[in-house]
């Protein structure tokens, strides 16, 4: 490997892989508006291979819209996006699949009714035998099921039981589980932690990490600095759209975090509450309402 990291002989090919350094996926100064509502400006954003990426942000930020993108249900309308170092512009959730880019949603895609291990391969069925006498091959689902959660440290008693009856965050885990085994090498988590307790957050917290540990780059959305600073290697929070603050984390601790959130979510339910407040002029309201209302009094 040479300086420039681009082989032996230095001559780069036009299908010469990306080299090792290369982000799995990147954004530049990437925005998206709806009509002319403007919801993502001027965005930067990288992730890398066995490497947790959050992305922090009060109600409104702007969150699940830049995921959006980076998962193929929206286009981005400014700045580019880049998957391996190439610019793509993907029209379906199945593009982005198809290079390895899955979202996990809060809601999750699971059948409450259906057994675990067939919720696993839920669209994906693995069948057998030749054609018209072709057969779910339940054996081989629930043995591939079973070996995929435990290879990210998920035991189940039972993988006939509903995924129904499984806690919220052994949902996320097999949600995970699954996007691995079908071949993601990105990872979008939108709120995963949000509606679980401190236990089950914990697990979740867990399976980010195995994700990390088996190299795969994870996009983990929050707005809790604490489970962030917990698995997150690098800190983007958005505001009201735009890019606030972007730091690796040995360039932030917990509590610079904790700060930048604080400030955000302050200044954006004041901004929201005035707001229904006839005559008052938010446009005209400095950008840092922090010296204007000193501490206790908003
Ligand atoms: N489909 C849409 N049409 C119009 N505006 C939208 C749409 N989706 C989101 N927005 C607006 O874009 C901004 C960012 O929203 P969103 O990305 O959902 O933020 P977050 O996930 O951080 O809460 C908000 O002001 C929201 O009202
Ligand atoms: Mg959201």
């Amino acid at each position: 490997m040479n300086d420039n990291g681009t082989g032996t002989h230095g001559a780069v090919l036009p299908d010469t892989p990306a080299p090792r350094d290369t982000p799995l996926v990147e954004l530049r100064r990437a925005g998206k508006s709806y009509g002319n509502v403007r919801a993502l400006h001027g965005v930067d954003l990288t992730v890398r291979a066995g490497r947790v990426t959050c992305v922090l942000g009060d109600n409104g930020a702007g969150k699940s819209t830049l995921i959006k993108i980076i998962s193929g249900l929206h286009r981005h309308t400014e700045g580019d996006f880049l998957v391996d170092g190439r610019p793509v512009r993907f029209g379906t959730p199945r593009d982005a699949l198809d290079q390895g880019i899955a979202a996990v949603y809060q809601d999750l895609a699971t059948v409450p009714l259906m057994p675990v291990w067939r919720n696993f391969f839920l669209g994906s069925e693995l069948t057998r035998g030749p054609w018209p006498l072709r057969r779910l091959d339940i054996a081989r689902m629930k043995e591939t099921a079973d070996r995929e959660l435990r290879r990210m440290g998920i035991v189940l008693d039972d993988l006939e039981q509903p995924v129904g009856t499984l806690s919220g965050g052994q949902r996320q885990c097999v949600a995970i589980a699954r996007a691995v085994h079908f071949g993601a090498r990105v990872l979008i988590l939108d709120e995963p932690t949000a509606a679980l307790g401190v236990k089950q957050s914990g697990v979740v917290l867990k399976y980010i990490a195995a994700a990390r540990e088996r190299g795969l780059g994870v996009v983990f959305i929050t707005h809790n600095p604490h489970h962030a600073y917990m698995v997150g290697d690098h800190f983007s929070v958005l505001r009201l759209g735009t890019l606030e603050l972007s730091a690796a984390r040995g360039d932030i601790t917990l509590e610079q975090l904790t700060d930048h959130m604080a400030g955000g979510a302050e200044l954006a339910t004041l901004k929201h509450e005035l707001s229904q407040v006839r005559g008052v002029e938010l446009d005209a309201l400095p950008e840092d309402l922090g010296d204007t209302f000193p501490e206790g009094t908003t």
